[in-house]
């Protein structure tokens, strides 16, 4: 059954977990049938109460801080592929004992810790390189880790002959909500930088960004595009790190309008939830969500637009602290529900206090249709925040 808006408290993220389920029966269909390690990058998406399921299908996660690595530990039971910019030397050490595998952005920053690392016998770590293949199909600068100038990862003119003794893995990471066809000739630039270091080594991480849970994603292609890969080093364990496709077109969250304000006919529809605060990427990316029963101007013609505009506002009191108007077939009232669709990755795992407003609850609609309230937010989660 669809979920029942209807019981949900505002404002939510609500999870479907038959939604969820479904991309991760993919993911898994596509590790048994590649032999390529799915593991989830906690940074697009750490709901833990969703963990004991996620971890029946997925390998494990990626971290990017401490505090990641040790919910990998601690809540999916297995230890993390970490990687992060820069090691901080005070957490360095705890950080190892939540770790697998263990991915330098520099070679300074290898050359800093690794000593580190070979005197740490709990158990075993693999050391890898982030490096840049220098190719990337993203347009949007925020998300471009190959735009020029960028601080991630190590350029190919800056290894030597052989990679660092002790390396045994290398990372890229260059596509964001791309296809099978990006990370295709992605590898065309990966290999030509970094294909002669190939043989020296266990695995190769191709990062996240890979959204094969959406509906248009070739996944016949992504499979033949791995088993080419395979063929031409098959002695590689070859990882991928996604936190998109995980949560890809799981989730919503609903809001309630609180005011119909007006200024000289700009008709705003004030929401319980903020965009700055609770949808980042909305304004940051900027993206236009979907949302349930309204036309967006920009992806339908003129003449087929329902009457009744409203931008919709968000609660915190940044003046751009509001998404352009949609149109609705009817005038919205105080008291409506609206549903933003799609809204579990990089939402939950971006969300701020920002002017004390309200967070929004945390919710599963389970397989068995009932509503899980899994967390509500109050007073103290603000409170603690600051000091
Ligand atoms: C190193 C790394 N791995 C994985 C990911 C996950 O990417 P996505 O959520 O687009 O799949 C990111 C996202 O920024 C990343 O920086």
């Amino acid at each position: 059954m669809p979920i029942d808006y209807a019981q949900l408290p505002s404002p939510c993220y609500v999870l479907d977990e038959a939604r969820l389920r479904r991309n991760l029966l993919v993911l898994r269909s596509i590790q048994e049938e590649t032999g390529v390690k799915i593991i989830l990058a906690f940074k697009g998406f750490a709901m833990w109460s969703t963990f004991p399921l996620i971890r029946q299908y997925l390998a494990g996660a990626t971290a990017s801080s401490l505090h990641e690595a040790r919910l990998c530990a601690e809540l999916m039971g297995r230890r993390a592929h970490t990687y992060a910019p820069a090691y901080l030397p005070d957490e360095f050490s705890e950080l190892l004992t939540y770790t697998s595998h263990l991915t330098f952005n520099s070679l300074n920053q290898y050359e800093r810790y690794f000593p580190t690392v070979q005197q740490f016998l709990n158990h075993p770590i693999s050391c890898g390189l982030r490096v840049n293949p220098e190719y990337s199909e993203v347009d949007t600068e925020l998300y471009n880790p190959c735009a020029p100038g960028t601080r991630l990862g190590i350029l190919a003119e800056q290894l030597g002959d052989r990679v660092p003794p002790g390396v045994e893995g290398l990372h890229f990471h260059t596509l964001c909500e791309s296809n099978s066809y990006a990370l295709e000739k992605t590898l065309l630039f990966f290999e030509e930088r970094f294909g002669r270091y190939l043989p020296q080594l266990q695995w190769v991480n191709f990062g996240g960004g890979h959204l094969m849970t959406d509906a248009d994603y070739d996944l016949r292609h992504l499979r033949a595009v791995l088993a080419g890969f395979s063929r031409r080093y098959p002695h590689l364990e070859i990882i991928l790190e996604p936190g998109s496709a995980v949560a890809w077109q799981t989730g919503e969250l609903l809001t309630t309008v609180l005011d119909i304000v007006d200024n000289k006919g700009v008709r705003t529809a004030l929401l319980d939830a903020s965009f700055t605060a609770h949808m980042p990427d909305t304004l940051e990316m900027p993206y236009r969500p979907r949302v349930h029963g309204a036309f967006d101007p920009g992806r339908v013609s003129a003449d087929t637009l329902p009457p009744h505009r409203y931008r919709l506002g968000g609660i915190s009191c940044l003046a751009g602290d509001y998404l352009e108007a949609y149109a609705f077939e009817r005038e919205l009232q105080v008291g409506d529900r609206l549903v933003f669709a799609d809204m579990m990755h990089y939402t939950m795992v971006k969300t701020t206090t920002f002017n004390g407003v309200k967070h929004p609850s945390i919710v599963i609609w389970t397989e068995k249709d009932q509503l899980r309230l899994v967390r509500r937010f109050a007073y103290e989660d603000f409170k603690n925040r600051l000091s």
